[in-house]
């Protein structure tokens, strides 16, 4: 009876273990960060706050995943959910023989959709380990830029699909830079209507 327990134990203990060094190992871009080959070569770009699993580590890069979907026929994306237009990475040609792919499902609309993951080289100083420290910079350029014409409109106001087009009609206005734009646009699709 008693060793049962110890046993029980034991593998409750070995299973959080295991799950906290999955979270560990969990990494994310303050900024938009250039993912790179194990020669050097530019594969792509990706986009603030998405989630990378860290593999390995070397002088001042981390080896990393990011793992999501492709909508078939448009390898150069890869989102992270079915249906969901959230960019995770935007893949170089050269990049696309590198690219893991899984067996595709089909969404609602009857559009198809593959399981994609890619792996490479970001500098460490670009990474944070949680990700709502990413968030901050979004949340900071919603309150200043975003509510002095008309009210600021939530972030649940709208869907993921909708904010990309919305972010784009106001980044004049607003007077975003492209990377401020990734930052809102990722900040505010975390926090849509319909986010997952
Ligand atoms: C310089 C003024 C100005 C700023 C700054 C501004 N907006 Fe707007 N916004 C407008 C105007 C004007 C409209 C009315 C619709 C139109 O003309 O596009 C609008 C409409 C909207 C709508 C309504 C769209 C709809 O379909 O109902 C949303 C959402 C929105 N803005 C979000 C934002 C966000 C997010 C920011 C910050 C990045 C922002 N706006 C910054 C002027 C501004």
């Amino acid at each position: 009876m008693k060793k049962d327990v110890g046993l029980k134990a034991l593998l409750c203990l070995s299973a959080l273990l295991i799950v906290s060094s999955m979270n560990a190992a969990d990494v994310f871009p303050k900024t938009t960060l250039e993912l790179t080959s194990d020669s050097g070569e530019a594969l792509g770009s990706i986009t603030p706050g998405t989630k990378l699993t860290k593999l390995d580590e070397k002088n001042d890069k981390s080896f990393v995943m990011v793992s999501g979907w492709s909508a078939y026929g448009e390898e150069s994306v890869i989102f992270q959910n079915i249906g969901q237009r959230v960019v995770y990475a935007l893949l170089k040609p050269n990049a696309f023989k590198d690219i893991e792919k899984g067996q595709s499902k089909t969404d609602d609309y009857d559009a198809e959709w593959i399981p994609s993951q890619i792996k490479g080289w970001v500098k460490n100083s670009d990474l944070a380990s949680n990700q709502e420290d990413v968030w901050k910079e979004g949340a900071k350029l919603f309150g200043e830029r975003c509510g002095s014409c008309h009210q600021a409109h939530p972030s649940d106001e709208f869907t993921v699909n909708q904010w990309p087009n919305i972010i784009k009609a106001m980044k004049d206005r607003a007077g975003l830079l492209p990377e401020q734009q990734w930052q809102l646009t990722k900040y505010m699709q975390a926090h849509a209507k319909d986010a997952k």
